[in-house]
C-alpha cells in the first residue's frame, strides 16, 4: 500500500486514535452506536472513521479518503459489507470493517448518512478538460461509442440517486480517478451487471483525468434558486 505523506501521516493518526479510542467504545458484546463508531472506534479492532474521513465526513484528498457526509446510507452499508466480504478490495479500509457486525455497518452508515454534504473546495480543471468533462457527464457519447450520460444514472448533477447510484459530485479528485481505473481495469467489479465497468472501459485516461477533476468541483448539494 503507497500513500501519499498526509495519507501515511493520517493512518498513523488513526492508530493513534485507536489506542486512545476503545475507552468511550461499546461494552464487550455491545453494538456500538454510529456516533461512537466514527469518534471512537467498536471497542473490537475497528480503528474511528473520523481519523481518516474526517469528523465531519469530508474525507482527505491527498490521502484518497473519499467524502461520505451525505452520501446514501444504503449504499454505504452495502459497500462496507462488500469490503468486509472481500468483494471489493481495500487494503485500508478491509482490517477496519473486519469487526464490524452488521448492526453496526448499518448505525454508522446512518451516522455518516444523515451529516450534511461538505462544500467542494476543489479547483475546477482547465476550460478544455472542463468541457470533455461536463459533455460526458450530461450527454455520454451516444450512439458514438454507446457511451451513457453518466447523469443517467447518478442523477442531476451527479449529486447520486438513492442506494444504487451514489453521488460524485464533491468527492475527492483522487479518489473518484482510482474508482474508474478499478472499475475499468475490473479490480472493483461490486456494481450490478458491469454497468460501470462497460461505462469505464470505454474512457481513455484523459477523460478519467478531466472527469474527475471537473466532478471534485461541483456542488454536491444542489444549488439554491436556478
Ligand atoms: C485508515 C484510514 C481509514 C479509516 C480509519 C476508515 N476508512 Fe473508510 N476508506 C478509506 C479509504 C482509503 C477508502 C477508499 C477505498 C480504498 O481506496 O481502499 C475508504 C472507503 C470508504 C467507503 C466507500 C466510499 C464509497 O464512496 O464507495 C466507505 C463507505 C467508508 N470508507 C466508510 C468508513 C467507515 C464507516 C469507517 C469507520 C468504521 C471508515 N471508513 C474508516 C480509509 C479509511
Ligand atoms: C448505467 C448506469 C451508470 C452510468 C451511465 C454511470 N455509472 Fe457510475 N456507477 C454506477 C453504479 C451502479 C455504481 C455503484 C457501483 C457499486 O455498487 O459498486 C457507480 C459508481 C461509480 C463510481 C464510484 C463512486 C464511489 O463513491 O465509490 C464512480 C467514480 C462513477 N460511478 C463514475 C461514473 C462516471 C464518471 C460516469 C460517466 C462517464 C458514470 N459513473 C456513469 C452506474 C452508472
Amino acid at each position: 500500500m503507497s500513500f501519499p505523506r498526509a495519507g501515511a501521516l493520517t493512518a498513523l493518526l488513526a492508530l493513534a486514535t485507536l489506542v486512545a479510542g476503545p475507552l468511550a467504545a461499546a461494552e464487550d458484546g455491545a453494538t456500538a452506536s454510529g456516533e461512537q463508531i466514527a469518534t471512537a472506534g467498536n471497542g473490537k479492532g475497528s480503528a474511528p472513521c473520523m481519523s481518516c474521513h474526517g469528523a465531519d465526513g469530508s474525507g482527505n484528498a491527498a490521502g484518497g479518503f473519499p467524502v461520505i457526509a451525505g452520501q446514501d446510507a444504503g449504499y454505504m452499508a452495502r459497500q462496507l459489507t462488500l469490503i468486509r466480504e472481500g468483494k471489493r478490495t481495500s487494503p485500508v479500509m478491509a482490517p477496519i470493517v473486519g469487526s464490524l457486525t452488521d448492526d453496526e455497518i448499518q448505525a454508522v452508515s446512518a451516522y455518516y448518512g444523515a451529516m450534511p454534504k461538505v462544500a467542494s473546495s476543489a479547483e475546477p480543471p482547465a476550460e478544455d478538460a472542463a468541457a470533455v468533462a461536463l459533455a460526458l457527464v450530461q450527454d455520454g457519447d451516444w450512439p458514438g461509442r454507446d457511451l451513457p450520460a453518466c447523469n443517467r444514472c447518478h442523477g442531476p448533477g451527479a449529486r447520486g440517486v438513492d442506494a444504487s447510484f451514489p453521488g460524485l459530485a464533491g468527492q475527492h479528485a483522487s479518489y473518484l480517478k482510482s474508482q474508474l481505473e478499478a472499475f475499468r481495469d475490473g479490480t472493483r467489479k461490486t456494481d450490478p451487471g458491469d454497468l460501470m465497468g462497460t461505462v469505464a472501459r470505454k474512457l481513455t485516461d484523459d477523460e478519467i483525468a478531466a472527469l474527475s477533476g471537473w466532478l471534485a468541483a461541483q456542488p454536491a448539494v444542489r444549488p439554491e434558486a436556478n
